[in-house]
């Protein structure tokens, strides 16, 4: 892996620049980082002393980063005040995991269409001798059966009415799960962790160009009456960029979570206001109990990681609900067995021949996951074990069915016995999330993904009951559940909504070491809905077989394939290379694929972030 930072082929970023459209360009425009630096400091009750940071960010559009070198500790998160955060608690002694809680908590504030306390998350943890899977993921209300979201003739909803309401939302799971990391990985006090979120909740932090974007954008957050009054002025146009927004009720809600403990959260007032909003909603109430809400923080969080050796390596990912690291492993270890260039980059970007591969693979590897991949706590695995989709003499039998020209769609396989034949879950479109990575001063690596889901969730909002102005977003996770429970030819799909199971994820959060040592080498992850599993395995390769730095490898352009069209990243790559792929038979388009990677590498001395270009990400340390 080389240090040194440059950038992808010049022509990959001189298109992009030129060919962004203005809305486009204000949604990825970065954070302007416009507080008063005047302005005073919220008095710490706690031994943390937070200092909110002076201009954060540069003003960007697409932003070429540099990549970011440090010798000992190093903190990568979607927004400038989020990494910042980390970087305050890393550099008060704090842990990886310290720094993560803290991070989420502003993230929930400054980038609350992506996650945030009215979400879910999985966390990664390496202390150097044991690897740690928690599993903040939502469940369904016990009120929620597979009819959820079928109307009365029994036709799955329209998905955006389906996100936009009551009963997408899930028994949201951060919180509790931060708690149980916490509890076990963390050296500085619970409240600590509040007090960067807590401070610039009440004092105000600038509204970034992105979101501004995306709240002019969003046809349907001004429905809610908290969203309204919070982003918005009288004439329903959102706050400018710059504007200082506080958000006194999260303040509220995230004091008392500091102060009493995460079980606050899921009990009292703040669970009757989250209950009472999504039972209220007014056109698609949903079923949010009480008791859903108590009996989330009682689970075990902990589930048993997924190793897979690949190369020199061993990559380590989250098992199902999770699909993305089973489907991000069958995509590289079938592409280990074609017959492809060791290092495909022709100025700067993949191959036609090699991206062919790419995306042959990915057929075969979504057609597995639309299949059997849901909640294991509800469904089997095939061949009793979900290591059956990675066994090597599958993988070989998957690559055979790779041939010269475009295979269309692909069929799932058969990696072993299944307790019942399943349906296959159609494409559902779904987005949103944010990516952290954090290696501190002991070498605890933390590799979290986190998600409301959709941008704004079901946009619905919750002041936990404090009426104040402000608030929280509740998830609608529950659209990650397939919105029908059965296929056309009336078979049962695995990932349908029953009640208290989890909807099947895409997130990848990694993290890579090397296969003889055992040496921490990487943390990364990505946003971005099914195309996480693409944007990761990009930066993977990048990293560990194309030998690019970690800002090298997010920057390189996107190429994605979900068991249908392939989509490749916008004036990414050269029209010889899309007529190429054409000429194999692919419908090929193209499209913004606005990635959000973060990444944190070790080097032999010292660590190496890197941020993606296309979000407002950076990456700290020290
Ligand atoms: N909601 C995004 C995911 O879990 O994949």
């Amino acid at each position: 892996m080389s240090p040194t930072a440059h950038g992808p082929s010049p022509f990959h970023r001189s298109r992009l620049r030129s060919e962004i459209p203005g809305l486009l360009l204000l949604l990825i425009l970065s954070s302007a980082g416009c507080q008063d630096p005047d302005a005073p400091a919220a008095e710490a009750p706690t031994p943390l002393a937070y200092a909110i940071p002076e201009q954060p960010e540069m003003a960007t559009g697409y932003v070429e980063k540099p990549g970011w070198e440090f010798p000992d500790f190093a903190v990568a998160a979607a927004n400038p005040l989020a990494t910042d955060a980390g970087f305050q608690i890393l550099e008060a002694g704090g842990t990886a995991v310290d720094a993560a809680v803290a991070v989420q908590m502003v993230l929930t504030l400054v980038e609350p269409q992506s996650s945030g306390i009215g979400g879910g998350a999985f966390l990664l943890h390496w202390d150097g001798d044991e690897l740690a899977a928690y599993d903040g993921r939502e469940v369904a209300p016990t009120g929620a059966g597979e009819d959820l979201f079928l109307d009365e003739d029994g036709d799955p909803l329209p998905f955006s009415q389906a996100v936009s309401s009551g009963l997408s939302v899930g028994v949201p799971g951060t919180i509790a799960m931060l708690r149980t990391a916490h509890e076990r990985h963390g050296h500085l006090a619970w409240a600590d962790l509040f007090r960067p979120a807590i401070t610039l909740a009440s004092e105000g932090f600038a509204l970034s160009p992105r979101l501004h974007g995306l709240l002019a954008g969003d046809a349907s957050l001004r429905n809610d009456p908290i969203a309204r009054a919070l982003y918005y002025d009288e004439d329903g146009n959102p706050h400018p960029v710059g504007y200082s927004l506080r958000n006194p009720a999260l303040a509220a809600v995230l004091e008392r979570v500091a102060q009493e403990g995460a079980d606050v959260f899921y009990h009292g007032p703040i669970a009757q206001d989250m209950v009472s909003r999504v039972r209220n909603h007014p056109e698609r109430p949903g079923t949010l109990a009480l008791e859903d809400l108590a009996a989330y923080p009682e689970q075990d969080f902990r589930r048993e990681a997924i190793c897979t050796p690949w190369r020199t390596y061993r990559l380590c990912g989250f098992p199902p609900p999770s699909s993305g690291h089973l489907a991000i492993m069958q995509i590289l270890g079938i592409l280990e067995r074609l017959e492809l260039p060791p290092n495909p980059l022709v100025a700067g970007v993949p191959s036609a021949q090699w991206l062919h591969g790419y995306l042959e693979a990915s057929k075969l590897a979504f057609a597995d996951r639309n299949q059997y991949v849901a909640d294991p706590d509800f469904v089997d695995p095939p061949g009793e074990a979900w290591e059956s989709l990675l066994a090597p003499e599958y993988l070989e039998e998957r690559a055979r069915l790779v041939g010269a020209r475009s295979m269309g769609t692909a069929q799932a396989g058969d990696p072993g016995a299944v307790a019942a034949a399943l349906g296959v879950q159609g494409t559902q479109p779904d987005g949103g999330t944010s990516h952290i990575s954090i290696v501190d001063r002991d070498g605890n690596a933390v590799s979290m993904t986190t998600t409301i889901e959709s941008g704004f969730g079901s946009r619905i909002m919750s002041d936990g009951g404090t009426g104040l102005a402000g608030g929280f977003h509740l998830n609608n996770e529950l659209t990650d559940f397939s919105l029908s429970p059965r296929d056309e030819e009336g078979r049962l799909i695995a990932n349908r909504v029953e009640p208290g199971k989890r909807p099947r994820s895409s997130m990848s959060p990694t993290l890579v070491f090397d296969g003889e040592s055992g040496d921490f080498l990487a943390s990364v992850g990505s946003p971005g809905g099914a195309a996480i599993i693409h944007y990761t395995a990009k930066a993977l390769l990048g990293m560990l077989a194309w030998e690019l730095n970690a800002q090298e490898a997010i920057d390189l352009p996107n190429f994605t394939n979900f068991n249908g069209p392939s989509v490749l990243e916008s004036g990414g790559f050269p029209q010889e290379v899309l007529d190429a792929l054409r000429s194999l038979g692919h419908e090929v388009r193209e499209g913004d694929l606005t990635s959000g990677l973060q990444a944190i590498q070790r080097l032999e001395e010292g660590l190496f972030g890197g941020a993606d270009p296309r979000r407002e990400g950076v990456v700290m340390g020290g």
